[in-house]
This record gives C-alpha cells, sequence and structure tokens, in this order.
C-alpha cells in the first residue's frame, strides 16, 4: 500500500501508510547512502520510517579530503539539504578514525616519516573546520572521533597516539569542533561498550578524563552492533546509565542484530523462530530505551542500515554470508521486528 506522509517541506514517499519513528519519543534514525536520498533509488521509501539520519561511508575523512586541502563537500551538502527539508535529525560520522584516514594525513616532508604533532593539529584544525562549516547547522551531532580506545581499554595504540603520545589530540579536537559549530553537540563514539569489561571501563575512564580537564565533549555514542545473544537487554541498559551519570547525552549510533554466535560460524538457513527471537529481542530493547528516554538517560537511536540486502554483516566478519540485522528484508518489505516495534 502507498501513502504519502507530510513532513515540514518534503513529502516522504512512503511504502506502508505508518512510520516506525511515530512509535517512539526519541528521534529513531538510519545511516543511510548518498544515493538513497534519489527519489527514483529503491531504498528511498524506507527513509520514510526515519527521522534522524547519518552516512553510512561517505563523511569519513578519507572521502572528504582525499589529498590535503582538497576537499569533496557535494554529499555533506546534499544530506544537509535533505535534512532541512524534511526537519529531520543529522550525525556527522565521522571527523576522525583511524581506519579511513587518508594516507597524507600523517605524512612527514620526508618520505617515510612522520608529521610532527603541532603540523598534525593543524591538519586536524583544518578537517575539523571546514567540514563543519561547510555542513553548516544542518548537522545538530558530530561523532568528533570514533574508536579511540581499543579492546583492552587502553588508548587506542594507533598512529595519532604514535605521534602525540597522549590523548592531547582528541581533546584539541573538540576544541576545534566546538569553535568550528558551537551549537552542535559533539561526540565520542564506540563499540563494545554496551556490556561490563575493559572496554567499557576505558571508554568511561577517558571520557570522564577529557571532561575533567575541560574538553567540551556533549555526548556518547555507543555503536550498539549486537547479536541475537549478547549483550543482555540488562547489561546495555546498565551501560547507557553509567555513561548518562557523566552528565553525557546518550546515544545508540549504529544497531543491528546479528544473527550469528560465533565469528567463523557458516552460513545459517532463516528460519521463522530466528526471525520471532529478533522481533522479541529488539521489542525488549526498544522498551528499554523508552524508559532510559523518558529518565533523561537517553537521546536518539539510529540502526546502521536500512534493509537486510546492504548491511556491512553481509560480508563482516565472514565474505558473503548471509546475515538478517535489520528491520527490512531484503526485498524491502518489513520484518517480523519492525511490525513488533509498531504493534502491527
Ligand atoms: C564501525 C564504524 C562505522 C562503520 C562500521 C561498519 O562501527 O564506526 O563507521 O564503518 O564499523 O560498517
Amino acid at each position: 500500500m502507498l501513502a504519502f506522509c507530510k513532513k515540514p517541506r518534503y513529502t516522504f514517499y512512503m511504502n506502508e501508510p505508518w512510520n516506525l519513528c511515530d512509535s517512539f519519543h526519541f528521534p529513531v534514525g538510519a545511516a543511510i547512502n548518498s544515493w538513497n536520498l534519489d527519489e527514483k533509488d529503491a531504498h528511498h521509501g524506507l527513509l520514510s520510517h526515519f527521522n534522524a539520519f547519518v552516512y553510512e561511508n561517505e563523511m569519513k575523512p578519507r572521502f572528504l579530503q582525499p589529498q590535503k586541502g582538497v576537499f569533496t563537500l557535494e554529499k555533506v551538502k546534499a544530506l544537509a539539504d535533505f535534512g532541512k527539508a524534511a526537519n529531520v535529525s543529522l550525525r556527522g560520522h565521522t571527523l576522525l578514525w583511524h581506519q579511513d584516514m587518508p594516507d597524507w594525513f600523517f605524512q612527514g616532508s620526508a618520505p617515510g616519516t612522520l608529521v610532527e604533532p603541532e603540523q598534525l593539529y593543524e591538519r586536524i584544525h583544518d578537517h575539523i573546520s571546514t567540514v563543519m562549516q561547510a555542513a553548516g547547522n544542518s548537522f545538530g551531532y558530530w561523532d568528533v572521533a570514533n574508536e579511540r580506545i581499543g579492546d583492552d581499554g587502553t588508548l587506542r595504540h594507533d598512529t595519532f597516539l604514535d605521534i602525540c603520545k597522549s590523548d592531547e589530540y582528541l581533546q584539541k579536537a573538540f576544541e576545534y569542533a566546538r569553535k568550528a559549530a558551537p551549537a552542535a553537540k559533539l561526540f565520542l563514539n564506540d563499540y563494545c561498550a554496551e556490556f561490563p569489561g575493559s572496554k567499557q571501563d576505558g571508554f568511561f575512564n577517558e571520557l570522564a578524563r577529557l571532561l575533567e580537564k575541560g574538553t567540551p565533549i556533549d555526548g556518547v555514542g555507543l555503536q550498539g552492533h549486537i547479536s541475537l545473544y549478547h549483550p543482555s537487554v540488562q547489561d546495555f541498559k546498565e551501560a547507557i546509565e553509567r555513561f548518562a551519570s557523566l552528565g553525557l547525552a546518550v546515544h545508540i549510533t549504529e544497531l543491528d542484530m546479528s544473527f550469528y554466535k560465533e565469528e567463523k560460524e557458516p552460513e545459517l538457513s532463516l528460519s521463522n523462530e530466528m526471525l520471532t527471537a529478533q522481533a522479541e529481542r529488539y521489542k525488549a530493547l526498544f522498551d528499554m530505551f523508552s524508559e532510559e528516554h523518558a529518565k533523561g538517560n537517553l537521546e536518539m537511536v539510529l540502526f546502521w542500515g536500512l534493509s537486510d540486502d546492504c548491511t556491512w554483516l553481509n560480508s563482516f566478519p565472514v565474505k558473503e554470508r548471509k546475515n538478517w540485522p535489520l528491520l527490512f528484508d531484503r526485498d524491502l518489505t518489513p520484518k517480523p521486528c519492525l511490525l513488533r516495534l509498531v504493534g502491527k
């Protein structure tokens, strides 16, 4: 059935006569690609279910500044325009990350050398200010940095740390971001912090340290790449409450639910039991999210993709292994988990 839903200044083309996002008091979003903004794209109709968006890959530094000083910002502007017209929230993801930095970013003047810390700070400054200023005020939320904590809970040992020897680059990145877009909320985003352990402790302690130093951080992103089995809803809830206790806004930034228990498990064949279990688990999670939102602990939740045909989990951690982590099926129809969330 087709219907049209009028949102201010933008008409969403809808496949269903109802919206997922209308079932919740907080924004529910999705990671998209720039081509999904085109009304002729097959997935475009799914956008009407969400009221927050983030690009899955297209705002990573390698794509926005492939060469020093050469910025490609058209897609950022396209999402900004869409966000304004559709009156939806936008997240910018991500200004810094150890993956997807362009090679030149860390290179010193002599071949094979690393840049000095002061020059790196300059590059971080120029990247952050140019991108944020081009994006304008449509983007209310930014992941200033992604995945800064290693699995052992210490600051990630990567090229940023090799050059700077401390987390000073992070503090500076947040300061540059605050200056470039004073009204935007600034986030540090990471994975595997939805359950207790050294990763959660390390992330919590690093946020506390940065806040203590006066770093302008407003929020914490818990990615939420979970499975049908792990973590428990209770652990996830306690994680949200723990991070909110720092006085930070909490976003679930990359939610999806893998059907695999083991990393290297052979491909499963999909069953109704699995789909029902997924529906019950998503329902329990969203009940908890609603409670945490009502308590002021959770601001927004975004799915990492629109439908099962185009999730990253079809090729990670095992290439060409089908997975079913999202709310829409491969043929773009609502799955039992979506129907359960909207009470259909
Ligand atoms: C991480 C990153 C995302 C994306 C996913 C995989 O979670 O934060 O930007 O690359 O992996 O799609």
